[in-house]
């Protein structure tokens, strides 16, 4: 049935260092306004581009790809309008893409003219399928695309006003041959000539995620071995989404060596999306590492997020997601219950609750509307809970389990979820008004 051969990534012996967890971020690149953008049904407004780079500031990214300027006129001119109306914080950077073909690099010049720090980000496709198929050209002439592009970039640098630093990325470069890709990036790097003063960025991007984590992470190894220049070089990754893997490929690739993440809000972005900021971040957070990244109010960013994209955020998207935080099960209900009383007498800084990674507070969740829910499948437990937190009522230890079977027996029968209010009507129909 399954007679189809599909890519197989080369293999490669890894010697990293194995960690338990990443132990400091990384520099985060958010590129929600450009390949999140990019992959929306309705892209982005000015306007909207504009409110989100403001989200974006405010969560504390210091480096935003803000859009590919030649693309569009709304790109061009949300560049401008950046440069122009002097929006950029001064320890912000803005970064812009460009393929490596001279008439887009020459108006993405013209777009940051003036800006006070902007990254050119220029790219070319080095994969097999993308050399055999679409431009037809041998390794060679693809190398020499991406040596075409990094001079014009150094070229147009000098004569425009600005301060520009350098980025390149080796388009799918997770179906390409980890040498080749490499001795790309070393001839752009030739070009550059970076120092550890001036440095550039080598981004690799999983264009198409196609391998497992630890997979990649040999190859981002291996990269950072071979690469020229090294302490000139940011390394920087880009990953996909498309085996689910994003994180893990994210996280391993930074214990095999990366510098720097490429990422979304919610993991937005082409097809399956691009890795997800907000779940690595709260996951460092979760082991009690500081990520850099303010994400203390996650249903307000959520909020935002929402209405400028379009989009929805599933409800067990990690730390966001509507349920990832509730419990309507009985015995989740009472761990959790039991969890936070131990956890207060024995006065516990750190956190020990069952079944919460981190406490929902953390991240500007609630008790009430994230945690305790109660439908049929929830117990005594939770139901004296809600009654207690909502309407100050303490159900003796004696009478728990029958107002717990009398509550869930209402909603089993209803086939619906109970608010606190209902579940105090029932408690009340049953104890109060009888
Ligand atoms: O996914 C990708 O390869 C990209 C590049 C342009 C970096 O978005
Ligand atoms: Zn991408």
């Amino acid at each position: 049935k399954y007679e189809r051969q599909y890519f197989m990534p080369p293999k490669f012996e890894y010697d990293w260092v194995k960690k338990d967890y990443v132990d400091a971020p990384p520099i985060w690149c958010s590129v929600d306004l450009r390949d999140g953008n990019q992959a929306l049904i309705e892209p982005m407004s000015l306007d909207e581009k504009l409110e989100f780079f403001q989200l974006l500031v405010d969560v504390g990214f210091k480096e935003i790809e803000v859009g590919f300027p030649a693309a569009s006129e709304t790109e061009y001119q949300f560049m401008r309008t950046l440069i122009e109306k002097d929006m950029i914080p001064d320890d912000v950077t803005v970064q812009v893409l460009t393929q490596a073909r001279e008439h887009i690099i020459k108006r993405t010049f013209e777009a940051v003219q003036g800006a006070p720090h902007a990254v050119i980000h220029v790219y070319n496709s080095t994969s097999v399928a993308q050399r055999e198929q679409v431009f037809k050209k041998d390794k060679e002439q693809v190398k020499q695309i991406a040596i075409d592009g990094a001079k014009l970039l150094k070229q147009l640098a000098d004569q425009t006003e600005g301060n520009f630093t350098f980025e390149y990325s080796p388009e799918s470069f997770s179906g390409t041959e980890v040498d080749y890709a490499v001795d790309v990036c070393n001839a752009v790097l030739d070009v550059w000539q970076p120092t550890k003063d001036k440095k550039v960025i080598i981004n690799i991007p999983t264009t198409v995620e196609n391998a497992m984590p630890h997979v990649f992470a040999g190859q981002v190894e291996y990269v950072d071995k071979n690469l020229k220049y090294r302490d000139g070089v940011v390394l920087s990754l880009h990953p996909h989404n498309d085996r689910g893997c994003g994180v893990a490929t994210a996280e391993m690739g930074i214990l095999a060596g990366a510098d720097r993440i490429e990422g979304t809000l919610f993991g937005n972005g082409e097809r399956t999306g691009n890795v997800d900021i907000v779940t690595l971040a709260l996951n460092m957070f979760s082991q009690g590492v500081d990520p850099g990244l303010d994400f203390t109010d996650i249903p307000k960013i959520r909020e935002i997020y929402e209405r400028l994209t379009r989009m929805h955020v599933y409800e067990r998207q990690p730390y966001a997601g509507d349920l990832v935080f509730t419990a309507f099960s009985g015995s989740h209900q009472d761990a959790i219950a039991k969890g936070m009383a131990w956890r207060e007498a024995e006065e516990r800084d750190h956190w020990t609750v069952p079944y919460l990674p981190i406490d929902p507070k953390d991240i500007g969740r609630t008790y009430d509307k994230d945690v305790i829910r109660i439908n049929s499948q929830s117990g005594k437990g939770g139901v004296s809970y809600i009654l207690k937190q909502n309407f100050g009522i303490s159900v003796p230890k004696e009478m728990r389990e029958e107002v717990g079977y009398m509550v869930k027996d209402v909603s089993d029968k209803a086939h619906k979820e109970l608010t606190p209010d209902w579940v105090y009507h029932i408690f009340e129909d049953h104890y109060v008004n009888y």
